[in-house]
């Protein structure tokens, strides 16, 4: 289901053109996650040297964080084409064969949410990574045979918020894997700045500081809130974002210094309030504040552990003195034995 909160990292359908307009090109354009930068620039150098195909790259991290983005500026650094498709809509091994024998050579396949191929899928996907040559099953019953194609060298570029679902032989076969982790202000602020230019809107560096801070590190996050603001400011103020307005503007939207919203604040009023700070599983969270599962977990809650807002624990999940705090709520309620254990 797809999350339509104003700080969601998740895209949401009619926000894809204007992502469009200004999403970098090229990597020298790409903002912040300056070890993953560095990285790919040395392997796609190498790889056109060589006048090799790039290895497969494993792209990891929370949604909104530029793995679609960065997909898009390696084929472009390349120079080949690039072919978009998403592990759920993928559903049978033929519907891959149907993708993957019509590549050029060279060309980029991207698959968003890896970890959602399903098995039978996810088994033609190993020889194809590994040799370039896929077996297609013809018939069925004692008769069926085995027909083995080659492929044109292609380069699977695989997205996922959840590295940890994937098979090791599937991971195995990547070799590069990178990690894209939360943005800092200063780059939030800078990548504000670059969207403000494209897009005509005048803003200032208190201002793109405000909207940064509240952008749970998360670029697609510091760009919607952009237009968000520059709505505001252009109705309540002059058209320009200050430091002043976009603080007006957020608390309007109900977004708090933190860049917290109310559903996160029911989260952790909820481990608090219903479950003394926790433990408490993941399940029976998600139940307690009426959310999906894995939005709570993909969405959610690596934000508010990044802040220190929550930890996990092997019995589950336990807010914070910080939580406390941050609600305005005395300390008491914590539990040391809580604080004190062993991660699995
Ligand atoms: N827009 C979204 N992500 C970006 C990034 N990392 N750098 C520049 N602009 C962006």
């Amino acid at each position: 289901m797809q999350d339509r909160r104003i700080v969601s990292g998740q895209a949401a359908a009619e926000e894809d053109n204007l992502d469009m307009t200004i999403r970098p090109l090229i990597l020298d354009e790409y903002i912040g996650q300056d070890k993953v930068k560095a990285n790919i620039s040395i392997f796609i150098t190498a790889a056109k040297e060589r006048g090799e195909s790039l290895d497969h790259v494993l792209l990891s991290g929370p949604p909104g964080l530029g793995k679609t983005t960065l997909a898009n500026i390696v084929a472009n650094e390349i120079g080949k084409p690039i072919r978009k498709t998403s592990g759920p809509a993928i559903e049978r091994p033929g519907d891959l064969a149907a993708i993957i024998t019509n590549l050029e050579p060279g060309e980029i396949l991207f698959i968003d949410e890896i970890h959602r191929l399903n098995r039978s899928v996810e088994e033609i996907m190993y020889p194809a990574m590994e040799d370039f040559v896929i077996d297609i099953i013809i018939g069925k019953g004692p008769g069926a045979r085995t027909l083995r194609l080659d492929l044109p060298p292609f380069t699977l570029i695989g997205a996922t918020t959840r590295p940890g679902l994937l098979s090791s032989p599937l991971r195995d076969r990547f070799g590069i894997t990178c990690r894209l982790d939360f943005y800092t202000i200063e780059d939030l602020s800078t990548i504000i700045h670059r969207a403000a230019h494209i897009l005509k809107i005048e803003i200032d560096n208190k201002g793109a500081f405000e909207i940064a801070r509240r952008s749970r590190g998360t670029p697609r996050v510091a760009n919607r809130l952009l237009r968000r603001v520059a709505d505001y400011a252009l109705v309540k103020g002059d058209g320009r974002i200050t430091d002043e307005l976009a603080v007006m503007a957020l608390e309007m939207m109900e977004i708090d210094n933190l860049g917290l919203d109310n559903l996160d604040i029911l989260i952790l009023e909820s481990i608090i309030g219903k479950f003394a700070g926790g433990p408490v599983g993941l399940e029976t969270l998600a139940a307690s504040v009426s959310e999906e599962t894995d939005t709570i977990s993909d969405v959610y809650e690596p934000y508010l552990l990044k802040l220190g807002l929550i930890q996990k624990t092997p019995r589950g999940r336990i807010a914070t003195e910080r939580a406390y705090k941050h609600l305005g709520l005395p300390v008491a309620g914590i539990k040391q034995d809580d604080l004190n254990f062993e991660m699995e």
